[in-house]
């Protein structure tokens, strides 16, 4: 069991990834989208809609979590919650499925440095946000994050991808139970929830 600020950081990271659910109900999910707003807004970050990601979600969620539980712990330790919330968003910049044929051999070793070329491509990236890129998938990549966002973020997408995997395929089957009985389900909340993220973000 964690300890002292142990529990408190596991305590912290369970809070922002229910938060993340629900961006606009919250003051601080309200302040993260006006930060990523014009990242949002890039038709490049919206296609990683249109891809699976940890079975059971996509890469745009998967994206958007990482970054706002980046940017909560951020504020929290006094880092870069700007460097660590554009790097999050960014860290998965590619476009393939998960669970179909076209994902490459070795993805999880190859696809930081695909992302990260997507993102220049995109946009000026800072020292900070290469490095969040690039070695988030350590230590299953060498080459460890550099930075405190690097860390940070490095952290924060394990715990999402952990959770993502338990939590949503749980989420999702009970959503199937209910939907049998006639009622609404995850899949169409999501689509409901991204349409009003989305208008937020255009404002
Ligand atoms: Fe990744
Ligand atoms: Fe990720």
């Amino acid at each position: 069991m964690p300890t002292g600020s142990g529990r408190c950081e596991m305590n912290e990271l369970y809070r922002a990834y229910r938060q993340s659910f629900a961006l606009l109900s919250s003051a601080e999910g309200l302040s993260f989208l006006q930060l990523v707003a014009p990242l949002l807004a890039q038709a490049e970050l919206r296609a990683l809609q249109g891809y699976r990601h940890h079975k059971h979600t996509n890469r745009l969620h998967h994206v958007i979590r990482v970054a706002y539980l980046s940017y909560v712990l951020a504020k929290k330790k006094g880092y870069d919650e700007v460097t660590a919330a554009r790097g999050a968003l960014l860290h998965d910049l590619f476009y393939y499925d998960d669970e179909q044929g076209d994902k490459p051999a070795h993805a999880y070793r190859t696809h930081p440095r695909m992302a990260l070329k997507n993102a220049e491509r995109l946009l000026p990236l800072s020292d900070a946000e290469r490095d969040i890129i690039l070695h988030h998938m350590w230590p299953l990549t060498a080459g460890a994050p550099q930075t405190k966002e690097g860390r940070l973020v490095c952290l924060a997408d394990k715990y999402c991808s952990l959770l993502e995997r338990v939590h949503i395929r749980q989420r999702k089957t009970l959503s199937d139970t209910h939907q049998m009985k006639g009622q609404i389900n995850d899949r169409d909340r999501e689509t409901e929830a991204d349409t009003k993220l989305f208008d937020h973000c255009a404002h």
